[in-house]
């Protein structure tokens, strides 16, 4: 199946998504980029142009190739142009009602064998591929942010997802030179399952008092060689999704330890999302 991949659509243009498109037109494929928001598809096609050249100044991409990329980005705000698509990786807001709600319209409007990846951080793929009539050809295909720039893609099997499926997503991500791990289908999968935890545990450390917020992400940064320290790192993936992460983890996986830090509820209901508002745990303005 993969070999015959040349259309991607990617839903969703915020910076995962058109992270992902990125991807697929520095690989040569066709992309469509859908997003409600016109406003969204021109920021995207803005960031994309400027990573693409980025990678062309540091040599990491031609000249020729830096100049057809930005070509082949096509934005919509019809998901009906997807119709010719091979896979469509889905990168909107982590909410599983409007996910579904998607999926369903997916499975109508794009062929029979397209293959329907969620690029979600911790939904369920079983349930998201019990919105449509081919639950065999839905997985996961999570990106860490940004994706132009990480070396992972975690790949999540649902239920039902099958071995075609797989492998053709698997190679796709391999296309776009990430190494791939994968998943079952459990709260968090591996990463967020892993990471959250560390970075809800940061938010109590700071909230009981034990150290400042420069300290905290000073020890972790430098004692345990992370490029970010992870209040830093919440900020950058927003706090809003850090804690509907916690929140899959902790209703997912039933145990108190996964609770939410109340530090960490009270700067997502004060709107302290993290850098894409100026202003989380640290002050970006
Ligand atoms: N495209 C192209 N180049 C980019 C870029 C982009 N989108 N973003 C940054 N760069 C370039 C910069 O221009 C810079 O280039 P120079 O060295 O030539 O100046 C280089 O990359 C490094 O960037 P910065 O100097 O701005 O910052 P940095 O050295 O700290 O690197 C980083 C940035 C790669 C993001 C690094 O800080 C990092 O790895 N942070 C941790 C990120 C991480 O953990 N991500 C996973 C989050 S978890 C997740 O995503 C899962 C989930 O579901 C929540």
């Amino acid at each position: 199946m993969e070999e015959k991949m040349k259309v991607m659509g990617v839903v969703g243009s915020g910076q995962m998504g058109s992270g992902i498109a990125q991807l697929g037109v520095m690989d040569g494929l066709d992309v469509w980029l859908v997003d409600t928001d016109p406003d969204a598809l021109v920021r995207a096609t803005k960031s994309i142009s400027s990573s693409i050249q980025k990678f062309v100044s540091k040599g990491q991409l031609s000249q020729a190739m830096g100049t057809d990329a930005p070509r082949r980005l096509r934005c919509t705000s019809n998901l009906k142009d997807l119709h010719s698509a091979d896979i469509i990786v889905e990168a909107i807001v982590e909410s599983e009602d409007v996910k579904k709600k998607l999926f369903s319209e997916l499975d109508k409007i794009t062929k029979a064998s397209a293959i329907l990846a969620s690029n979600t951080s911790s939904i369920s793929i079983t349930r998201l591929a019990s919105a449509t009539s081919r639950p065999c050809q839905v997985i996961g295909m999570h990106f860490m942010n940004p994706p132009p720039l990480m070396k992972l893609v975690e790949v999540i099997r649902g239920a039902d997802t099958s071995d075609e499926t797989f492998r053709a997503t698997k190679a796709l991500a391999e296309r776009f030179g990430k190494t791939v791990v994968c998943s079952q289908d459990y709260a968090g999968f591996i990463v967020n399952r892993i990471l959250m935890p560390m970075i809800n545990e940061a938010f109590f450390t700071l909230y009981t008092g034990v150290a400042t917020k420069e300290d905290i992400d000073a020890g972790m940064k430098l004692g345990t060689n992370q490029p970010m320290g992870p209040l830093q790192l919440a900020d950058f993936i927003g706090l809003d999704v850090c804690l509907s992460i916690m929140k899959v983890l902790h209703t997912g996986l039933g145990d108190s330890k996964y609770a939410p830090c109340p530090l960490l509820v009270q700067y997502v209901d004060a709107g302290r999302l993290g850098k894409k508002r100026g202003i989380g745990v640290f002050d970006y303005r």
